[in-house]
């Protein structure tokens, strides 16, 4: 039990860790939720990473066929992206966020001053978000965001950073909140990303936003080959990656293997790969589908 906020709360903890965001986890909240007996009135909080998030809006949306929650974000990558939008999951079967609902919380309560204690390297991770909402969406975001590297932020930049990044997945989830559009757009760096992270996971070389970054370079490279992106509009974007200090290669794998991968994402419909590409930057086109030679060229360009 918690006091400090005027009135005494309950408080579970689960460990850190991607491979904490599972059912046993889930299980542990519901059992916490049910011994403090609560009901279809009460809140749970969700203080933490998108791990916390995920894992503790599932467990709420399905207790008691859903009780309120609200997200207390405190990373970069949860801040823009994670607590936004109502999707909820945990990984299961070593598939990620393969079992989940779409539950919108009751609030999002957003403090940037809880990102003072992340690592570089989590806090950078979490910029490739912030860059992906640009490039989808807004030109003159994406400039103002890549203008200088993430460290070197002032307190009001970042506030206005990470507000604008809400208010754009915002808008793209209020228009589509369950994906059969425009939320595709998001996806964006992920059919490549997704891949990657999963293949990194017993080596630790990745983190989400990492393996996301590699994913745009790769996806924005088949946009140039289909035509769809120009060479200059490629070079920038893979310019401002490296600038940031996210990496834009990933020399640990196969193009098979990636390809073979990416054929088993619940994204994609009858076999066929649904890309989100880029026709310029901020200007994100959805449900593409590409031949194998261009996919394999693409995945080529970042195992070099
Ligand atoms: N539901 C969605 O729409 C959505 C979107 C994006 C990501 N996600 C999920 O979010 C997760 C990734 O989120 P993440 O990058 O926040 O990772 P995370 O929650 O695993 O946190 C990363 C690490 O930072 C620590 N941490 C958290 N806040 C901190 C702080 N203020 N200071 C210091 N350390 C802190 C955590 O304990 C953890 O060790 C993944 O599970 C991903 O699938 C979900
Ligand atoms: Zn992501």
């Amino acid at each position: 039990l918690e006091k400090g906020i005027g009135h005494t709360v309950p408080v579970t903890v689960v460990r850190a860790g991607e491979d904490q965001k599972k059912l046993e986890m889930v299980e542990q909240i519901w059992n916490f939720l049910i011994n403090f007996k609560f009901d279809r009135k009460s809140l749970l909080l969700n203080l933490g990473g998108g791990m916390v998030n995920d894992l503790g809006g599932f467990a709420a949306g399905t207790y008691k066929r859903g009780i309120d929650f609200m997200q207390i974000p405190t990373t970069v990558m949860s801040q823009v992206d994670a607590s936004i939008g109502g999707k909820t999951a945990i990984n299961y079967a070593n598939l990620k966020n393969m079992i989940g609902t779409f539950t919108q919380p009751a609030g999002v309560i957003i403090d940037t001053r809880a990102l003072k204690t992340m690592t570089e390297r989590e806090y950078v991770s979490g910029f490739a978000e912030i860059i992906k909402h640009g490039l989808i969406k807004n030109p003159e975001y994406f400039n103002q965001v890549t203008a200088k590297h993430p460290n070197e932020f002032n307190d009001e930049e970042l506030i206005q950073i990470v507000a604008e990044s809400c208010l754009i997945k915002a808008q793209i989830v209020q228009a589509d909140e369950q994906e059969s559009g425009l939320r595709k757009t998001l996806n964006f760096g992920h059919t490549i990303g997704h891949v990657l992270e999963a293949l990194s996971q017993e080596s630790d070389r990745l983190r989400h936003g990492e393996a996301v970054a590699i994913g745009m370079i790769a996806e924005a490279k088949l946009s140039v080959l289909l035509g769809l992106l120009s060479e200059s509009d490629f070079n920038t974007i893979e310019a401002t990656i490296i600038k940031t200090g996210l990496p834009s290669r990933y020399p640990y794998s196969s193009v098979q293997t990636i390809l073979d991968n990416a054929h088993t994402d619940k994204k994609n419909t009858d076999g066929h790969i649904n890309w989100t590409l880029l026709k310029g930057i901020g200007q994100a086109v959805y449900d593409v589908q590409a031949d194998d030679s261009h996919i394999r060229a693409a995945i080529q360009y970042v195992l070099q």
